[in-house]
């Protein structure tokens, strides 16, 4: 398990063990973590499952595929360097206290 904190656009904090496989969407979806709607399941076609990513942390995640980038553009406010859509990224042992930000709204 790895821990995964979503900080609400409030500032609420949720602390999340997420199983390694699954993704940071899957992970607050399953503990009922508002803000994050991913409408399309995980597809990568929605992108409402955009968080803005802590930015100690950028630099440990994978980088954007071209599909990702696409999406980011529809999401709401996105920010060319810290936007991610959950969707994209697998949970691993190397992102154990990764910390994501909620938008004020998605979409
Ligand atoms: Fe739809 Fe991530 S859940 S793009």
């Amino acid at each position: 398990m790895v821990m995964i904190i979503y900080v609400e656009h409030g500032g609420k904090e949720h602390v999340v063990d997420v199983a390694n496989g699954r993704t940071v969407m899957e992970g607050a979806r399953d503990s009922d973590v508002p803000g994050i709607e991913a409408n399309c399941g995980g597809a990568c076609s929605c992108s409402t499952c955009h968080v803005y990513v802590d930015s100690a942390w950028l630099e440990r995640l994978p980088p954007k595929n071209a599909m990702e980038e696409d999406m980011l553009d529809f999401a709401y406010a996105p920010d060319q360097t810290r936007s991610r859509l959950t969707c994209q990224i697998k949970v691993v042992d190397t992102l154990d206290g990764l910390k994501v930000f909620l938008p004020l709204k998605q979409n």
